[in-house]
């Protein structure tokens, strides 16, 4: 039996997969079947007021579940499959558990890119919910082992699709009333969603009344202390470098100076540092492209 074979088997019986994509590794149930979906809150220890995105394989499968405006279709043609998740008016013909959407009528999509989430996804025929796959409010994953070290035998497969090409989480938007608002900056900019539909709005993170409750301002942290923009760390600090590497280096995020590459080692470096350090110091990132999702995890990583 293949192990694609098993994820749907598991899927089926309402069962939970560790499941690779492009950006992080995701906590994966069948979206339909809310006693699974319960089981993604109760293991990541999840608030049930902080809603899931479901992953589709295919347009039409999108279709059936939200109503996509002409801005949303556009989106949809420019920036899936890949690291882009909408949020839509649930449709008519939806048929992902409300607890999924924490009882919202709006609907988060993503379409992923990774050939191992497409071909379970295709597969099993029906969205599947995936929430990063960490205990809430610690640093996502981006390797099958990371997903391990999180819940080990509590998680009885995790599909190993190699190292998380992005290695941050998707960027999520909401079209609604055919108006775009950036709800989670990611790899795909704001700069790039403007040159397909024109100025966004930006609703970023409010404790009050969170637009995306995943947007809470404290989370993907550490247990370390972390202390960013930092050009001279102390000396019991491990220290985050980026570009050339110094004396004071740890490990760089990208000695070229590449923040792509950055975006993909953020995590893994903070899980292992994070392992033997008691404080971590960052080195300044340039708000620049990807650079501007990197700098709002660590801001929030670092409260
Ligand atoms: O890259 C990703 O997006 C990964 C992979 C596994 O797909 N998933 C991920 O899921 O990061 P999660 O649950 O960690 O973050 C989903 C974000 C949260 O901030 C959540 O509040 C927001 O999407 N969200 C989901 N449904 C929403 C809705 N109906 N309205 C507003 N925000 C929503
Ligand atoms: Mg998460």
């Amino acid at each position: 039996m293949t192990n694609c074979t098993a994820a749907i088997e598991l899927l089926s019986v309402g069962e939970l997969i560790g499941l690779p994509t492009e950006t992080v590794y995701g906590l994966a149930a069948d979206a339909t079947n809310a006693d699974a979906v319960a089981k993604i809150f109760a293991l990541k220890k999840r608030p049930q007021f902080n809603p899931l995105i479901a992953h589709v394989g295919s347009m039409d499968m999108a279709a059936a579940q939200a109503d996509f405006s002409g801005k949303a279709q556009q989106l949809a043609e420019v920036f899936w499959p890949g690291p882009f998740t909408m949020v839509l008016p649930k449709s008519a013909s939806n048929t992902i558990c409300d607890l999924a959407r924490a009882g919202l009528e709006t609907q988060a999509l993503r379409f992923p890119a990774h050939p191992v989430a497409q071909e379970v996804i295709a597969a099993f025929g029906k969205p599947i919910a995936a929430p990063s796959a960490n205990i809430s409010g610690y640093v996502s994953p981006t390797s099958a082992q990371h997903v391990r070290d999180e819940f080990g035998a509590n998680l009885p497969l995790v599909l190993d699709g190699g190292s998380a090409r992005i290695g941050l989480e998707s960027t999520v938007v909401a079209v609604l009333n055919d108006e775009v608002t950036l709800l989670r900056p990611g790899s795909v900019s704001k700069d790039d969603i403007e040159a397909v539909v024109g100025k966004i709005g930006t609703s970023l993170h409010d404790d009050n009344a969170p637009k995306s409750p995943g947007m809470l301002s404290r989370h993907y942290s550490p247990e370390a202390r972390l202390r960013l923009n930092i050009t001279s760390p102390e000396a019991d600090e491990a220290y985050i470098g980026f570009g050339p590497v110094a004396a004071t280096t740890t490990l760089s995020l990208s000695e070229t100076g590449d923040l792509t590459e950055a975006a993909s080692n953020l995590y893994a470096m903070i899980r292992e540092l994070d392992l033997t350090y008691d404080a971590i110091a960052v080195a300044p990132i340039p708000e620049v492209g990807i650079g501007a999702a990197i700098n709002d995890r660590l801001r929030r990583a670092a409260l």
